[in-house]
């Protein structure tokens, strides 16, 4: 029997808590690991996972962790399987059922997300594993040349709304995220109208292919200038302006919104978040599901040491508190 879907999407935005998106592809872990001189090989990629799960107190600030497929199948070191930890630990287990962005036919520069082949059978073997959500994640690229295209927003939409219905059939809660990339030299007001689209797609075809509003979480981007634009808005703009985003496309039956942090600092990041939240009240809960925001101060204290476990472990907490006080409006930063 499958779990409540609308009390588990609620408990995974419950007050003061958000997910930890530990997700990365063996490519993505690679290139993570590369940066602080660790080799990526299967026992390195476990003993990470390893060491941000077993951190001390993880559950008071992370409601959820998202898993690769790798990672959901792998143990600590004394044996017991992740999935199984972390519902000991009253923190959820969740997994990336997509597998990829890639070149979307017929649109150069622009990218389609896969993963629908299979995916029923698929989303039973990981209920099986311990899994109560899922994440699929859709990247649309603002560029030269009227990019993004209908067409790939449209394709996009269709695809994640195709993946959430199934996850709601097969008892898993979807996390929906349509990514609208940071990277270019795009203004905060193309990402405003960009973002606006995207959004409006995306419930469309999740209406249309009978997804429970009740039943998800939205994960999207904030609205935020392109990295390489000359005007780089501040902070408060940046929450008005994803507020007033959010107002216009997502309906209030929807528990709650974790954003992802797309390559913004950790420091940022949190406080876009603490920003948006002292603005309300809002119709739904305002949190995070942050990779490298909640990661990079823990990859980096880790460097792949056995030894360096508890000073990892701290920066994730501190991070992951960090972000906890920002889903309250309390964040303050210490500088
Ligand atoms: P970032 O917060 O690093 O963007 O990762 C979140 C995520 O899950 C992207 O799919």
């Amino acid at each position: 029997m499958a779990d409540d879907l609308t009390t588990n999407a609620q408990a995974l935005v419950a007050p003061g808590r958000g997910v930890l998106a530990a997700d990365e592809s063996t490519a993505t872990i690679g290139k993570r690991f590369a940066s602080v001189g660790v080799e990526s090989t299967e026992e390195n990629r476990r003993a990470y996972r390893d060491t941000l799960f077993t951190t001390p107190g993880l559950a008071e600030a992370i409601s959820g962790v998202i898993m690769y497929d790798e990672t959901i199948r792998q143990s600590t070191s004394d044996g017991t399987p992740f999935p199984e930890l972390l519902k000991s630990l009253g923190i959820q287990a969740g997994i990336k059922v997509d597998t990829g962005a890639k070149d979307l036919a017929k649109a150069p520069g622009e990218k389609i997300t896969e993963g629908l082949d299979g995916l029923r059978e698929r989303i039973a073997e990981y209920v099986e594993l311990g899994a109560t959500f899922a994440k699929w994640r859709a990247v649309i690229t603002i560029a030269e040349g009227g990019l993004p295209s209908r067409y790939c927003i449209e394709t996009n939409a269709h695809a994640l709304a195709r993946y959430a219905a199934l996850c709601q059939e097969g008892g898993l809660v979807p996390i929906v995220e349509p990514e609208v990339l940071m990277d270019g030299d795009h203004s905060i007001e193309r990402c405003f109208e960009v973002t606006e689209l995207t959004q409006h797609l995306v419930f469309d075809a999740l209406a249309a292919q009978r997804v429970s509003f009740e039943e998800m979480v939205l994960k999207p981007n904030m609205v935020i200038s392109g990295k390489g634009n000359d005007r780089q808005a501040g902070v408060e703009e940046v929450a008005e302006q994803t507020l007033r985003c959010l107002r216009r496309t997502v309906p209030a039956a929807v528990p709650g919104i974790a954003f992802l942090s797309g390559g913004q600092s950790a420091e940022v990041a949190t406080e876009h978040l603490n920003a948006m939240n002292t603005m309300g009240p809002h119709p739904w809960v305002l949190t995070f599901s942050y990779g490298r925001a909640l990661q990079d101060a823990a990859l980096e204290a880790w460097k792949g040491e056995a030894s360096n476990r508890e000073a990892s472990q701290h920066a994730l907490s501190e991070a992951a508190r960090a972000n906890s006080d920002a889903t309250s409006g309390s964040y303050r930063s210490a500088a």
